[in-house]
């Protein structure tokens, strides 16, 4: 691997715990103001200095984070859908390499849609993009993603997508847990990273889902909802971080929570 882009990743993969903490709020690419991020800025700043990374488009990155930020980017530069078009899956790339090198971006990151319509048109663009990508020195992140197929979480079909995205060259993938996830993982040649999905009932089920992806091979998290939609986001990112880098249980993780949401 080349040392530019080895070092990138290593801003995002910690190698102090080979782990990572990465924030995704790049929801609106397709959903447009997702509720708690209607005002980007105001949400995440509290947060930032306990993500390792944090995922986004480059308009909320330009317009609601500062440039003296410490926090990795990882940008996403695939879209081209929304929530109320046709079809979730027909994407291309809509940001180039040379705005995330003026960026400064740690990685870039794109959706492949395996088994929808638009199949073919996401692998290639991943194709592309790594190609391109390579040649700055910047990892890619092959985003699993389900469209609103959500039945597909089950470990055969994440498993496939995954192992493809590394096929084609993905530095790293970002895919969801699943029960028989070990099996997700075996088959990936690649670090990955779990999403947390819609907003769980309890901030437990949201530290059991963090410590078993990562008891069962995941790098860590790229969590969007169920940290910066909880109640005590801070609280949570923070305890989220004690499971990832100081393989707290999630009982530990719960018992620091608490602790710190006490504190107010
Ligand atoms: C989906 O394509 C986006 O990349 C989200 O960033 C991803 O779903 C992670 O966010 P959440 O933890 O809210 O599912």
């Amino acid at each position: 691997m080349q040392w530019g882009l080895k070092n990138r990743l290593s801003g995002i993969i910690k190698p102090e715990t080979g782990r990572t903490l990465m924030l995704a709020l790049d929801h609106g690419y397709f959903l447009g103001p997702t509720t708690r991020l209607e005002d980007p800025k105001k949400t995440i700043t509290p947060l930032l200095p306990y993500a390792d990374a944090i995922m986004l488009t480059r308009g909320i990155l330009r317009n609601c984070i500062s440039p003296d930020v410490n926090t990795k980017v990882v940008l996403r530069v695939s879209g081209g859908s929304s929530i109320i078009g046709k079809d979730l899956s027909n994407e291309a790339i809509i940001t180039s390499l040379k705005d995330a090198v003026r960026l400064n971006a740690s990685a870039v990151a794109l959706s492949i849609f395996v088994g929808s319509e638009y199949e073919h048109q996401t692998l290639v663009n991943l194709a592309k993009l790594v190609d391109e990508a390579e040649e700055y020195g910047i990892p890619v992140l092959a985003v699993t993603a389900v469209g609103k197929e959500l039945e597909k979480r089950e470990a055969k079909y994440l498993a496939l997508s995954s192992r493809i995205a590394a096929e084609f060259g993905a530095h790293f993938v970002k895919t969801y847990y699943c029960e028989g996830f070990e099996k997700v993982v075996e088959g990936c040649p690649v670090p990955i990273v779990v999403a947390g999905g819609p907003k769980m009932n309890t901030e437990f089920e949201v530290f059991e889902l963090t410590y078993r992806a990562i008891q069962e091979g995941a790098v860590g998290v790229d969590m969007g909802r169920n940290i910066w939609q909880a109640e005590y986001p801070v609280a949570m990112i923070r305890a989220l971080r004690s499971i990832i880098h100081e393989n707290k249980t999630p009982k530990e993780a719960l018992e620091l929570f608490n602790e710190i949401k006490n504190k107010g």
